[in-house]
Order: structure tokens, then sequence, then C-alpha cells
């Protein structure tokens, strides 16, 4: 029997888990193929939609010209494309081998926005508001510094006093560039076509003064087109101001913006020269940046700054050298670049939020399962039959954790496999990482959630909001402060702690990533790419790691206190070392029962007191040799809304020694099932001590555990039953279940046992089996692994007299080496199974005895019934008071009368005559004459105790 108390092996244990784990997966296939097709559906709806898109996007506008004609003379035709072939919106799709170069130009306030003096402007220097209406309206251009006169000599070198002849010359973007000139049209994101050239709005050639003739048009010729340019003359209008603060001042309320609309007053430039004098240079340039043109965090223009340095240092050398000096600034230039297409990548715009949700999709699944198996107790049933939690976390974490990965890999692997540019662009290795890393975290997650649930639709409603809710979030106001980079950096550390948001910021580099590579035509994220400034993938995997290694350890921790049914307190861990320092001292507890049981006590029956008696006598003795020992063992649930506490258990003391049956009887309600759940670890004991094979079950419940077995009732009718996982979802067969329960080599015999394992049951499965074979099958699971004590709640309830039968013959069988707690209604069951039985009234024992005791103690009188016309009745009743003057009527119906008669009273001989003599008077349909039976003895006992308690 030393094999019983061994635990089974670390593999052993792991494979059944891990067998147990894939029946249920395979029983649950639907529901997997539903987990599984959620990703592919929209992988092929983003798909769709970037078809759509391509085929938009596919228009001749979004891309280079292009003509098929005979190029090179050989007869065949083909397709050539250019920008000799593009009107000018293809143009900047196409292949651009040798860049135009463009004149530099400043960016010169339109002629209706210029800056005049106003209720707004109060400044006397500045143009009047007329010249708006006249179209004359000079470019205001602000400067300071320490030294007027200088500020003014190099201001005024800046422009020339008057419009220069070689702008009439055949070379006009030469001609420009050598000019101060400028334009009001808005940048873009590239130099290849400067806009000021194409979008027939002025150039303004800057001068002191504009001549009598001041506009006229010039033939410029881009690309294949030639077009004529007007070219007009713009008076540049330097003020002086005495400091910087005071430009600051002018150009604050030159803003367009909260002004209406005919307020507006735009400003060149200005230029602060500071300490600069003929030794030194130096110079701050205010420039308009609004001309960037933000939209989001992409910047679409180019700021036309260049050549407002240029004009500054110029002025400088000028004024050094003498007139004449200068530094050219001829051209602006982009660099070549290849042909390209108008692109927008779906997967990267949308697929942020979608696949946020796909990958987080699988936090609800596993919290579930493990809320699943924790509701219908499987995991504390799973721990009474061997599983230790080590072999528990490691093949339920590897578990979930191979599922999750092979539920990314087909992700990963369709989702590249049609295309989309978020997979197939982004390294593959990063990825991998990525939600290698993401999946532990929230495997780890699900398990620490897992603590705080108890029900299963809980757990899959709150799983599904925070699915939900994590996406739109993370999509509308989570992005929305990762893409303004005002918002501080600090904060989004903190939001990225909760794991969806890292999740989230993850997967919204890669789509940023594979976005503007395929845009630009490259790759999307490397290795290399992790330390880019504003790549938010390294601290997101670094928050993630450390945040798994935590979880994990918190998740463990929790599900020590919590999971195993309240039976650990939150520093269990400081017990088990305190414990360790005085257990070589003592077991024996509870001597902290000392006055306030005496009146209970006293109110005790003598055998029951006799019992407690027994129970004391036990503990003082160190070797152990009852299987079980209750001492005044108390549970308590507190009242909820006002109601008062509920005693289920009001000081149990019990002693069962080894071989023995123990009956316990009582109504409904009376605590035995609470009684169970405490000796078997479900619930803790309010107060008192119990003890199995000398092991404590507030603190030894695992050692325990290894040499128990229960076997509960009916699955359906109380809560506290598991022994068969008859559920909707997964219906086992017999040998499913049975390799769930650890000990596989026991199964067999144990099966031998109970006679299911021969005549044709053979791959049932148990939720097919018939109620008989049910209760069979759960007591030959609960007698797997020779355990030294089970309980049995109610084992035959419910059955034919036929199965009740065999039933018997099984637990009579296995007691011999067992102690055996039973419950039971059924008094023919505690008569022929039981050697001892205790009447259990109210949360306390009423009486204890063998049955027999029991009922000469209960029973003292036998119970006579006759049935007559009910014209007779009178007669019958004044036959029994002449044969036992104190008999008892106990029952009447319609000429049936029950009659309970002391035994010292009557001799059955006398009641045979009086019936003879009866039948001679009137007639008797029917009467009996009958011991009384252990049912009697429990009514009456059961009737005592509730009336006594009615009384108190
Ligand atoms: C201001 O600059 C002019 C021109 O260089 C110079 O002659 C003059 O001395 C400077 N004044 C001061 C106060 O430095
Ligand atoms: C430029 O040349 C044209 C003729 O080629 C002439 O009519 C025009 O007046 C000239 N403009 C300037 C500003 O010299
Ligand atoms: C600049 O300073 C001078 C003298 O300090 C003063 O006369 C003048 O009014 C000031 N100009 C402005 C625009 O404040
Ligand atoms: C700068 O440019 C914006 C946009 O064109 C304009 O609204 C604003 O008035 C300008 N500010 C100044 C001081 O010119
Ligand atoms: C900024 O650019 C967008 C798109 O190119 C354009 O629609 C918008 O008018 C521009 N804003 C200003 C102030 O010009």
């Amino acid at each position: 029997m030393a094999d019983s108390l061994e635990p089974a092996s670390f593999w052993t244990q792991a494979n059944a888990l891990l067998r147990k784990n894939l029946t249920f997966q395979k029983r649950n296939i639907k529901t997997n193929i539903r987990l599984i097709s959620f990703p592919f559906i929209l992988c092929l709806l983003l798909v769709l939609i970037q078809a759509l898109v391509n085929n938009e996007l596919d228009k001749p506008e979004n891309k280079c010209g292009c003509r098929t004609f005979d190029q090179n003379g050989d007869g065949v035709e083909e397709k050539v494309c250019g920008l000799e072939y593009s009107d000018l919106d293809q143009g900047t799709w196409c292949a651009i081998r040798n860049p135009p170069e463009w004149p530099p130009l400043l960016q010169v306030p339109a002629q209706e926005y210029r800056a005049v003096e106003s209720d707004v402007m109060q400044y006397a220097d500045f143009p009047y508001e007329s010249c708006r209406t006249t179209g004359s309206c000079p470019v205001t251009l602000l400067f300071t510094g320490n030294n007027q006169s200088l500020g003014e000599i190099l201001i005024g070198n800046m422009f020339t006093s008057s419009a220069s002849a070689t702008l009439n010359s055949s070379d006009v973007l030469v001609a420009l560039a050598l000019n101060v000139s400028g334009s009001h049209s808005m940048p873009q994101t590239s130099n290849f076509l400067d806009p000021a050239f194409y979008s027939d709005l002025p150039i303004y050639n800057l001068q002191r003064q504009c001549t009598q003739d001041p506009t006229f048009s010039v033939p410029i010729q881009i690309n294949s087109f030639e077009r004529q340019q007007e070219i007009r003359c713009a008076q540049g209008l330097p003020l002086w101001r005495n400091s910087s603060a005071e430009i600051n001042n002018v150009l604050y309320k030159g803003y367009r913006k909260g002004n209406p609309e005919r307020k507006i007053n735009e400003i060149l430039g200005a230029y602060d020269f500071s300490n600069t004098n003929a030794n030194n240079f130096n110079v701050s340039i205010w420039y308009n940046s609004t001309f960037k043109n933000d939209t989001g965090n992409v910047p679409i223009g180019l700021l036309r700054v260049p050549r407002s340095v240029n004009l500054a240092s110029n002025a400088y050398l000028e004024f050094l050298k003498g007139p004449g000096t200068k530094i050219q600034f001829e051209f602006v230039k982009e660099m070549p670049k290849p042909e390209n297409q108008l692109r927008l990548d779906f997967s990267s715009i949308l697929g942020t939020l979608f696949f946020t949700w796909v990958v987080i999709q699988l936090f609800p699944v596993i919290l579930t399962s493990l809320v699943y198996e924790k509701q219908q107790r499987l995991r504390i049933m799973m721990k009474m039959h061997g599983l230790g939690d080590g072999p528990y976390w490691l093949i339920s974490y590897a578990y979930f954790l191979v599922v999750s990965l092979v539920y990314m890999l087909c992700f990963v692997v369709f989702g590249s496999l049609v295309g989309l540019k978020f997979f197939t662009l982004n390294d593959y290795s990063i990825q991998f990482v990525f939600y290698l890393i993401y999946v532990n975290l929230q495997i780890a997650l699900a398990f620490l959630a897992a603590a705080m649930f108890s029900n299963v639709k809980t757990a899959t409603v709150i799983g599904y909001i925070c699915v939900f809710g994590t996406g739109l979030l993370g999509g509308f106001l989570f992005q929305f402060f990762v893409e303004d980079t005002s918002f501080p950096r600090g904060w989004i550390i903190v939001l990225e702690l909760y794991p969806g948001f890292s999740l989230y910021r993850g997967l919204y580099e890669f789509a940023q990533y594979s976005f503007n590579g395929n845009y630009l035509g490259t790759d999307g994220m490397k290795w290399s790419n992790l330390s880019d400034g504003k790549n938010g993938m390294k601290e997101v995997m670094i928050i993630m790691v450390v945040e798994w290694l935590l979880l994990l350890f918190v998740a463990y921790y929790v599900d020590q206190i919590a999971s195993s049914g309240n039976r650990k307190s939150p520093l269990y861990f400081l017990q088990n070392l305190r414990k360790k320092k005085r257990s070589a001292s003592m077991r024996v507890p509870s001597l902290q029962k000392q006055g306030s049981n005496k009146v209970l006590v006293d109110m005790e029956k003598p055998d029951v007191i006799q019992e407690r008696e027994k129970v004391e006598q036990l503990l003082l003795e160190p070797n152990t040799s009852h299987a079980i020992v209750c001492d005044n063992l108390k549970k308590v649930y507190p009242g909820k809304d006002g109601n008062p506490d509920k005693f289920a258990v009001k000081g149990l003391s019990l002693s069962l020694p080894r071989g023995e049956c123990f009956g316990m009887l009582g109504p409904n309600g009376a605590g035995k099932t609470s009684f169970i759940n405490m000796m078997i670890g479900l619930t803790k004991p309010s107060a008192g001590a119990a003890f199995v094979q000398g092991l404590d079950i507030q603190n030894h419940m695992d050692e325990i555990y290894t040499s128990m077995g229960p076997a509960l009732g009916d699955p359906y009718r109380k809560g506290t039953s598991l022994i068969l996982w008859q559920t909707q979802e997964s219906q086992r067969s017999r040998l499913d279940t049975s390799e769930f329960f650890i000990r596989l080599q026991a199964v067999e015999e144990s099966l031998k046992s109970v006679n299911l394992y021969n005549g044709g049951v053979g791959d049932k499965q148990a939720g097919k089996y018939s109620g008989g074979m049910k209760r069979r099958l759960s007591v030959a699971i609960s007698l797997i692994g020779d355990p030294k004590v089970v309980y049995m709640d109610e084992p035959s309830t419910g059955l034919d007299p036929a199965s009740r039968n065999s039933l018997w013959t099984v637990v009579k069988k296995a007691k011999k080496e067992r102690a055996i707690i039973l419950t039971t209604h059924s008094m023919e069951e505690a008569e022929v199974l039981c050697d001892r039985l205790g009447i259990f009234v109210d949360g306390s024992l009423q009486c204890i005895g063998n049955p027999k005791e029991l009922k000469a103690r209960y029973g003292g009188s036998y119970v006579f019934t006759m049935t007559t016309s009910s014209g007779h009745e009178q007669e019958v009743e004044s036959l029994v008071r002449r044969l036992s003057p104190s008999a008892n009527k106990i029952y009447h119906l319609s000429g049936t009368q029950k009659f309970e008669l002391p035994k010292h009273e009557v001799r059955i001989a006398d009641v045979f005559q009086a019936v003879q003599n009866a039948k001679s008077r009137f007639t008797v349909f029917a009467w009996g004459l009958a011991d009384t039976t252990l049912e009697d003895v429990f009514i009456k006992v059961a009737r005592g105790a509730q009336a006594f308690n009615v009384l108190s």
C-alpha cells in the first residue's frame, strides 16, 4: 500500500493532463475552427479592401505616363514610360534620372495677406490698408540687432534697388536665382516640381522700389512643356524694431488663425543681427513654419528657408568685402528617384486595430478555459487525485503557449500568403520575437485574471469586453497619444504597462514601417530600426518581458492562495516557515476550546459526549491508529444582507478507525455536505481541527489528497460534484475520464472492482452511462489509487434497486482497509453498509452508535397498525388502550390507525389474542405489528432535535 501515498511521477502526471487537454480540444473542434477562422476572415477582408483600393489607385493619373510604340525601329512595339509621356500629374510618379534645378525662392506672402496698419497692427511704419485695394502692398521684413546703423546696412545689401535687366535673358531660372525671388505657393514634399513654377501664381521679384512696369511674363520650359510664367515686382519693406521681443510681438499679431479673414497680416520674415560687427557675424532668422503644412505628424511641404539664410550671409559678405562680392546660390535640386506609384497599404492602416483583435482574442479563450476548470472544481479534483501544482502549471502553461503559437503561426502564414504587406515587409524574426513575448505575457495575465473569476460566463463577458475595448481604445485614444509628439513619452510608457496597449503599440510600429516601406518601395522594420528614435518597439518588448516575469510570479502566488478552495491565507509561506519550526514538537492543536464549549457539551447526549471524550483522548496520543479524527469542527457562513450568520456545522467531534464505515444521517440542510466539503478541502473550517491519517486538513491538504478519494453525488444535483465531467461541451469517453485521473495503472483494477471493466461497456462515453453505471464509475474513481479515506455523498440516490445492490456490494468490499464516511437518506443503505451511524441535525450530532444500539435506545416500542371500516375506529382504539394504557396514536386516516406501544407494557402473544377477538366482532381489513425501524429512530431524533431548537 506504500505506493498509494507516493505521488505519480511528474511525467505520468504531465502525460495525463496533456491527454486530457488534447481530448478537450478534440471535442471542441467547432469552437476551435471558429477561433482560427476569425483571423482568416479578417485577412481576407483586408485583401478585398486592398484590391478595391488598388483598383482605384491604378488609374492613369496615379502612375507615370506610358506610351506604346516601336522605340528602336525593330518592328516590335514596346511600352515605354517616362516623364516625356506624362502630364503634370503623372510626372511625379515617373523615374527622374536627372531632376530639374529650381531657383531658390523665398516664401513671400500673397498680395491680399501682406501686413498693413490696422487696429490690430497699430504701427505707424506699416503700409496703409488702402494698398490692398490697389494691389500694391509691400512685403514687410523686420530686423533688429545691437547696432541699428549696421542692421540697416545689412538689410540694404539684401535687395537691389531696381529691376535687374538680366531677368529678361534667355535663362530665366538662373536670372531669378540672381535676383531675390519668392512665391506664395504652398511648398511640396519634394522639389522635383516646384509648385511656384506650374501653379499659375506669380513669381515675386523683391526690390527696394518697383518701377512703373512691374509685371511681365517669360517663357519657362518644364520637362516637355513650355509655359508663360508671370513675374511681378514686389516692394520689400524692411522695418527696424528695437528688440527681438518686439519682433515676436508683431509676428504674433500677424498670425492668421483666430483673426477674421481681413485682419491677416503676413510678414516675410525677420532678422536679429544681435552683436554682429566687423569681426563677428551672428544672426537669428524668423521664418513662417506654418507653410510646412503639418497633417498629423507628416509634413507636406519643404520650407523655403535656405534663400533667406543665403541673403543674410551675402549681405554681411558685401558689408565686409564691398559691393559685388557674393556667394551665388544658384539652384536647389532633388536627388534622382526611381519610378514609383501611388500605393496605400490597407493592412497597415486598418491592420493595427484588426490584428489587435485577432491576437488578443486568445485571452478570453485561455481565461475561460482556466475559469471553467475552477468553476467545475476540476482543478481541485485533479489535486485530490494526485496532480501536483508544478505539473499542472507547467503543462497548462506549455499547452496554452503551444496553442497560442500555432494560432499566431496560422495568422502570420496566412496573412503572408494572401500578401498583406504588414507581414511580408517587416522582418519575420522581429515579428516572431514580438508575438512570442506577447503570447507569453497574455497567458500569464490570463492565469492571474482567472484567480479573480469563479464563473465562466462572467469571465467570458469581461474577457470579450476587454478584447473589443482594448482595440477601440487603442485605435481611437492611445494611437492619438502616440502620434502626438507633444504628449509626454513617459505617459505613453505608463499606458503601455497595460498589455493590450503594448500589443497595440507593437502592431502600430509594424504597420507604420510596412506602410512607409510599401509607399517608398523599401522594406519594413529591421532589427537595426529598433534603435530609431520614434520606434517604440524596443521599449514595448522590454516592458512586456519584465511584465511577463512579474505576472507569472504574481499569478502563481495568487493561485496558491486562491485556487485550492481558500485553504491558504495570503501569507501562507510565512505559515510554512513557522510550521516547520515547531513541526517536531506536536501536531495536537486547539487547546483553546475550553470554557465556551461547556454549554454545548451539557446539551449533548451521553453517546455524543463519549465520542467527544474519545477524540480528546486520541489527540493526546501521538500515534494515529484512527484514519479520521475531527475535533470540535465548526463551519460558519457569514450572514449576508443583514441575515444572521449561518452555523452549518457546530462543533463536530468524531473519530473513525480504519476499516469502519460511518454513516451520516440527517435531514436536508443539516450540514452534512458542509462537513464533507471541509474534509476534502473545498472549504476551510471556521474553527476546530481535523486530521486525516494524522495530517491536519488546514495545512497538509496536499499530502492528504494522496490518501483520499471522494465520491460525490449526482453531478447535477449538488454543486460539489465533478466526478464525471459531464458537461454539454465535453463528453469524454470513459477511458478519457479515467486517464485524467492520474493514477493510470490503478484504473483497470479499480474498474474491475466495480464490474465496469468487462461486459461490453468498453469505450462508451461517461455521459452515456446509465445512472447506475455512472454511480459505480464514480465509486471506482474514488477507489483509484487505493485511498485510505473515502467520502461518499449520497452514493445511491436515485438508483434502481438492482444497481443499488451492486453498488453496495462494491462498497462493502472496499470498506475493508479503508475508513469511509458516507452520507445518505436511505436508512436501508445505512443499515446495510455502516458500522456506526450518526444522526446529524442542525449542524451537530444528535446521537452516534451502531444501528442496533440506536434502535434499542430510541425505538423501545412496537408499531401496531390496523385498518377497519371507519365505524369501528373507536373500538380499535379502546382495544389498544386495553393492551397498553400509555399507547400513543401516531397516525390516523379513514379507518387506518397506527399506534406506538411501549415494549415493556405489551407481550406479543396478548396482541395476537386481542386481534383474534376483535376479528370475531367486526371486520378487520388488515393489521400489523412491527418493531421500530431505523427510519422511526431517525424521525424521532430529528423531530426531537428540531423541537428542541424551536424551543430554545
Ligand atoms: C555700428 O556699426 C557701424 C558700422 O559698422 C559702426 O561704424 C559703428 O561704430 C557701430 N556702432 C556701435 C555703437 O558699435
Ligand atoms: C524684356 O524683353 C521684351 C522683348 O524681348 C521687352 O518687350 C520687355 O520690355 C523687356 N522687359 C524688361 C523688363 O527689360
Ligand atoms: C526704439 O527706441 C528708441 C530710443 O530708445 C525710441 O525712440 C523708439 O520710439 C523705439 N521704437 C519703437 C518702435 O519702440
Ligand atoms: C504664417 O503662415 C500662416 C499660413 O499661411 C499664416 O496664417 C500666418 O499669418 C503667417 N504668419 C506670419 C507672421 O506671417
Ligand atoms: C496643406 O496641405 C493639404 C494637402 O496637401 C491641403 O489640402 C491644405 O490646403 C494645405 N494647407 C494650407 C494651409 O495650405
